[in-house]
């Protein structure tokens, strides 16, 4: 069973192929993030000139036919409006195109499959990770349960914020790690309510003492407070669950740092932690694909006309598929 699925929610455009559960494809293009961050229209705009290459990609990566996909599946949301309707659209024409069905897809439960797939895990506890979500995460029967999230921002909006606040470029997470890597610790806000967290305190913070301190010195103390914080709760969390498995997952997962320190918790407790390799922690089109085979499984697709996507379609309200 190959199915295809395609990823449109914020500046990745990616479509991927999975086959019985293993990746065959893994396709994408990405919008370049400027200094005013991301501007919808443009963001899409890239994504309905990119679709056709990156599909045609995913196909060849594959080596497969238009007639061996057996379904199509497609970011429902959460993410950009604008962005979403591409990938619908897109998933839409295929799938009349070759007459099978359509999947709406959570694109937070891609990024915990893809983890659980590549990793290896059977039912962890997940840190799910990412520019607009931040959120600890339990499937229970049919339904997952958020146990904890961001009163605010995603930390990887937090983390870009800076990066533009303090005149990094290019402004995002990945440059604040490498700035991070000699800094020395100065105090940040720490903002943990039980197993919910909070990051703009910490942004505004740091984002005042930008020519005070060296930006070394700031990203050092932010990733090192930010992190902290996400490993407390999901400690906090594991021990409330009594959860034998653990994974990190989504963009900011790319992250060493934050892996290390997950990591040494986990040792602590014998708990096993697992990831996946970051091409699929970043936004990808295989895990829409992965998901979507899921749900066709259990005979989960949707009617060509009842599609639709949802900005803020929380993982805590999608429809899952019987394990
Ligand atoms: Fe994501």
């Amino acid at each position: 069973m190959a199915v295809l699925g395609i990823e449109s929610s914020a500046h990745t455009f990616g479509v991927g192929i999975v086959d019985n559960g293993k990746v065959v494809a893994n396709a994408k293009a990405m919008y370049k993030i400027g200094s005013k961050g991301m501007i919808p229209k443009e963001v899409a705009g890239t994504h309905i000139k990119n679709a056709p290459m990156v599909i045609e990609e995913a196909m060849h990566e594959a080596g497969l036919r238009f007639s061996d996909i057996e379904a199509i599946g497609y970011t429902k949301g959460p993410g950009i409006g604008y962005c979403l309707h591409v990938g619908m659209l897109s998933a839409k024409t295929l799938a009349k195109k070759l007459n099978v069905p359509i999947i709406p897809v959570n694109h937070g439960i891609g990024h915990v499959e893809i983890a659980k797939n590549r990793a290896k895990l059977k039912d962890p506890l997940a840190l799910y990770v990412s520019g607009g979500n931040s959120q600890i995460l339990k499937r229970y029967g049919m339904n997952y349960k958020i146990l904890g999230e961001t009163f605010d921002v995603g930390i990887g909006n937090m983390l870009d914020s800076l990066a533009r606040a303090l005149g990094l470029y290019p402004a995002w997470g990945s440059t604040v790690e490498k700035t991070a890597l000699e800094g020395s610790y100065v105090d940040m806000p720490y903002t943990v309510k039980g197993m919910d967290f909070s990051f703009t305190g910490m942004l505004t913070h740091a984002s005042k003492m930008r020519g005070k301190k060296s930006n070394r010195d700031i990203c050092f103390s932010v990733q090192e407070t930010a992190y902290a914080m996400l490993v407390e709760a999901t400690e906090r969390a594991l021990l409330l669950t009594n959860s034998k498995e653990l994974c990190v997952c989504g963009g900011v997962a790319q992250s060493k740092r934050l892996k290390e320190m997950l990591k040494g918790m986990a040792d602590e407790h014998r708990v096993r932690f697992g990831y996946a390799e970051d091409t699929f922690n970043a936004d990808n089109g295989a895990m829409i694909a992965l998901v979507a085979e899921k749900m066709l499984a259990s005979g989960l697709s949707e009617r060509l006309s009842d599609c639709s996507i949802e900005q803020r379609y929380r993982i805590d309200g999608a429809r899952l598929w019987k394990e």
